[in-house]
């Protein structure tokens, strides 16, 4: 039997394709794999946000060819994800040892065009739009507890730095029975947790007339009876009051949002294109803490971007405190072709957009260690993940609030018995990415 493996970069929704592409390979009969080694297909699916990682794909795609000279020139190397949709035929004639290369719009044509590939033909295939969501397809979750459940693809928004709307199209929300039959399926099989994914839930509805919008749809899912819903990722533009509204009424709308803020100087969002000022965003900030006020925030945030002046970043170092964000992913611009930013000339010098990238990492520690501090003492209710990376004698879980927390396998048992499990959970010390804590039984 033919095994396969997966490699998988970037977002959320990658790392749901991924488990969609398990699916639908071990329904043709595929068994995983557990390592490159004894793989008959080797799969990346990839990210073109940023070049970095882009580069290091084509470096590891690159490396592969000494598998395929070595001695095992059967193996089927498929790369699909973004690059595969913004390369399709390119990547073949970059990397010919290459077997198959496909799109984000044509995870289910993976396994015929492994078939064709078998064959000796190398094969590049990508679509233009999504005909089929990758949500219908099978799946095999990384977690049995966890699933993601995508509610729309793709992206209008066209902010000038950013490759998705081209190579995820244009947004297409999936219809509101199918998202709501999946979660309450999903309920069914036990699963405790979903993340509603999308570029842009916010806007969910916006293409489908007379269909309900996205704080109707959290309203439905929670009516399912899933004990906890998160979704990523919000456009602050889109945060509508109706939503604000029910993060403080549903209960298993967990107490955390991801809000990418980009920015701070409204200069720089205007040439981003993101279509609101640090104003709007504060008052979005303020409206969501008078709902929820221990809320936790996260944001993304860009520096170097062409144009940007010392004021302008002062502005972002500004806004971070303002806003106290609890953790924030942070990003030196890097050009994207085809992205409308690309052509601008006014390019940051390398070590400038380093030292402020510097100076904002800091901030950003600083702020989280002051979030986790404030916590300490704080029992509640935790989603266990399973063993610790580094210690399977250590648990990993999350708070409502999306914190990690770190907690000692209780004597004779092992990590393993509480995977998946909800714990309350005393927090007893704090570090700048992580708490410490204990399982608090008597809390029950
Ligand atoms: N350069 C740097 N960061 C980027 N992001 C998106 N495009 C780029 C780019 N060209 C960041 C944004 C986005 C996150 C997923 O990646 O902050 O929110
Ligand atoms: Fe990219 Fe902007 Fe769409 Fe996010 S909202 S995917 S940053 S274009």
């Amino acid at each position: 039997m033919s095994r396969y493996i997966i490699h998988t970069f970037g977002c959320q929704m990658n790392k749901h394709d991924s488990e969609r592409m398990a699916g639908l390979l071990q329904t043709h009969g595929y068994m995983p794999a557990v390592s490159d080694a004894d793989a008959d297909v080797i799969i990346f699916n990839t990210c073109a946000v940023r070049e970095t990682a882009d580069d290091r794909l084509y470096g590891q795609v690159a490396s592969l060819k000494a598998l395929k000279t070595g001695g095992r020139p059967e193996v089927i190397i498929a790369v699909g994800g973004c690059v595969g949709q913004r390369d399709g035929e390119r990547m073949l004639q970059h990397l010919p040892h290459v077997d198959v290369v496909f799109g984000t719009h044509n995870i289910h044509e993976l396994p015929s065009l492994i078939d064709a590939a078998a064959y000796g033909r190398s094969v590049a295939r990508v679509l233009e739009g999504t005909e089929t969501f990758a949500s219908d397809l099978p799946t095999v979750r990384e977690h049995a507890w966890h699933a993601w459940v995508p509610i729309n693809v793709g992206c209008d928004n066209h902010c000038a730095y950013c490759i998705v709307p081209t190579v995820r199209g244009p947004e297409r929300s999936r219809v509101f029975e199918d998202v709501v039959t999946e979660v309450a399926a999903l309920v069914a099989e036990g699963v405790i947790e979903v993340t509603l994914l999308g570029q842009n839930v916010n806007s969910y509805g916006r293409d489908r007339y007379g269909q309900p919008r996205f704080a109707e749809l959290l309203h439905a899912v929670a009516a399912t009876g899933i004990p906890r819903i998160r979704f990523a990722t919000s456009h602050p533009k889109d945060l509508s009051d109706d939503t604000i509204r029910a993060l403080a009424e549903l209960p298993a709308l967990m107490p955390y949002l991801h809000l990418p803020v980009q920015h701070g100087s409204n200069a720089v969002l205007a040439a981003m294109n993101r279509r609101y000022t640090r104003e709007t965003y504060l008052d979005r900030i303020e409206r969501l803490r008078a709902a929820v006020p221990d809320i936790t925030l996260s944001t993304d945030i860009i520096v170097g971007f062409p144009g940007e002046t010392d004021a302008d970043f002062e502005q972002t170092l500004d806004l971070y405190d303002r806003v106290a964000f609890d953790h924030a992913f942070t990003f030196i611009y890097s050009s994207r072709e085809g992205t409308p930013a690309a052509a601008l000339t006014t390019t940051v010098p390398r070590e400038i957009s380093q030292q402020r990238f510097d100076r904002l990492a800091a901030r950003v520690r600083d702020l989280s260690f002051e979030s986790n501090r404030r916590v300490v003492g704080r029992t509640q209710e935790c989603l266990v993940e399973g063993a610790s990376r580094k210690d399977r004698h250590v648990l990993s879980a999350r708070t409502p609030h999306n914190r990690l927390v770190h907690v000692p396998v209780p004597e004779g048992r092992t990590a393993g018995a509480y995977a998946g499990t909800l714990q309350m959970i005393r927090v007893t010390g704090a570090h700048p990415w992580f708490l410490t804590g204990e399982l608090d039984n008597d809390a029950v």
